[in-house]
């Protein structure tokens, strides 16, 4: 069968692992997606990608894969707001499909892209913007698609809980677990979008927006980071019982919905108490299924790359089948529709 063919823009830390998972796992992603998936060109800006791309195209100009006629679906890890978005926009007037592990980028500028690619008949998906390996998109958007959402709450920044962990277990300061996240390729390019807890909105907006149906609104959450927290801290609610965890919460209240991240007490007993590391939790609430529990790495190269080419299986197969207009790429239901009206 005709192999779908992939542009990936960006070979850092997850356009590596994307890279090689492609690669190494070649064989079995063609069986299951029913067609090989075979990268026909990568944009890079180092001079030393996580990766051998001995004998692909390569190329430093991203738009000049969102352009190529020979590419299906454009895999964008360059990360960031405003290239990205313009990256996107163009694959998509290109008639490209388009797979993002790029948070920030959908939360901010998700109701546009959705849009255009609505119009455009093209897929954007996004499995890799939340949570890194967790597949809990598509479980809160297929798995539990019959469920009235309550609540979603987790740890969703494992960059955070890879602090505050280590903080915890081992005394250290704040500065000195970050510069070991940072060096394991956790962190963001801008460290501070996890510790102040901007990139965890990003996501709990995308969570939300799926959960309840609603347009994503990342200017509505409340957000708080770990910046400000001390040894002392963590020692004062280990003496009293606590394990401070750094959450995201939504929940249908009688104003509306809200969306919330900021640390919190939780008792040692307590399941999310007991998330380590840089792994991430999430906790979903449905109406007929009870709660769910969404475990496992929440960032690093080959985790959140194994989120991109479960995008890529699913886009391959909705290209067989003819179905890519199907509601469940669209992150949302009512464009306009406020997150106060539910
Ligand atoms: N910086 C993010 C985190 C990467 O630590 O969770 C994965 O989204």
């Amino acid at each position: 069968m005709k192999p779908v063919r992939v542009g990936i823009c960006g070979l850092g830390t997850v356009g590596g692992g994307t890279f090689n998972v492609l690669t190494r796992n070649a064989d079995d992603i063609a069986r299951r997606a029913g067609r090989p998936i075979v990268i026909e060109q990568v944009a890079h800006r180092s001079i030393h990608p996580d990766c051998d791309i001995t004998g692909i195209k390569a190329t430093t100009d991203v738009f000049e894969v969102a352009r190529n006629p020979d590419i299906d679906v454009v895999v964008e890890l360059i990360g960031g707001y405003d290239t990205a978005r313009e990256l996107v926009l163009t694959a998509i007037d290109n008639g490209k499909h388009v797979v993002t592990a790029n948070k920030a980028l959908i939360a901010v500028h998700g109701n546009e892209i959705f849009q255009a690619a609505h119009e455009k008949g093209v897929i954007v998906a996004f499995e890799a913007a939340v949570a890194g390996g967790i597949p809990v998109i598509k479980s809160l958007r297929e798995g539990l698609g019959a469920n009235r959402i309550e609540w979603v709450a987790g740890i969703i920044n494992g960059t955070g809980n890879y602090i505050l962990t280590h903080m915890r277990d081992e005394g250290r300061a704040f500065e000195d677990v970050l510069a070991e996240a940072q060096a394991l390729g956790y962190a963001e390019s801008d460290p501070t979008f996890d510790v102040e807890g901007i990139d965890a909105a990003h996501k709990l907006t995308i969570l939300a927006s799926i959960a309840y149906g609603v347009p994503l609104q990342f200017d509505k959450a409340f957000t708080e980071g770990i910046a400000r927290i001390t040894a002392q801290d963590v020692e004062q609610a280990d003496n009293l019982g606590y394990i401070i965890k750094h959450l995201g919460i939504s929940k249908r209240t009688e104003a509306g919905l809200e969306l919330r991240v900021h640390p919190t007490l939780i008792p040692k007993e307590r399941l999310l108490a007991n998330v380590h590391g840089v792994k991430n939790a999430i906790e979903v609430m449905g109406d007929a299924v009870g709660p769910t529990l969404y475990y496992g790495a929440g960032a690093g190269a080959e985790p959140t790359a194994s989120a991109v080419v479960a995008d890529l299986l699913d886009v391959a197969r909705d290209i067989a089948t003819d179905h890519h207009y199907r509601v469940p790429y669209l992150a949302f239901s009512g464009v306009g529709q406020s997150a106060n009206a539910l």
